[in-house]
């Protein structure tokens, strides 16, 4: 069964919009004029990617830098915790090592696709409804 969760005008082209259907968090993202719907949370660790960047059909994800294709949920890029070398000198040995070894384990987290929606639209109105 769909459920009514924005309207089209509150989601202009290369924005997108945390709506929740279902108990879950879910993204509309408004690729070149088509709205897509996939899981909010990141496949990563659920960061809100709402809260990320949008360009193009690629959201990036705002907390280690994940990227995922929005038409499709598919997880293209795996986190990319940099730092400038300008940074990394003012830092103390031990907090770069820290550094170092947070992203070595970051790095073995698995990545999850984003679950996607059906999207259907009802006038101005933007419906989900789950993919079985
Ligand atoms: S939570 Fe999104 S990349 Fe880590």
């Amino acid at each position: 069964m769909s459920v009514e969760v924005a309207r089209t005008s509150e989601i202009p082209v290369g924005t997108m919009k945390r709506v929740t259907a279902f108990g879950e968090h879910v993204l509309l993202s408004n690729v070149g004029g088509k709205i897509y719907a996939t899981q909010n949370d990141c496949g990563h660790q659920r960061a809100s990617l709402a809260r990320g960047k949008l360009e193009g059909n690629i959201v990036t994800c705002p907390l280690h830098g994940a990227k995922f294709d929005v038409t499709s949920g598919r997880n293209i890029e795996g986190v990319r915790m940099g730092m400038s070398p300008e940074l990394m000198q003012k830092m103390p040995p031990e907090v770069v090592v820290m550094f170092k070894n947070m992203g070595e384990i970051m790095a073995d987290i698995e990545i999850r696709p984003l679950r996607t929606y059906k999207v259907e639209f009802k006038g101005d109105s933007i419906y989900l409804d789950k993919v079985t």
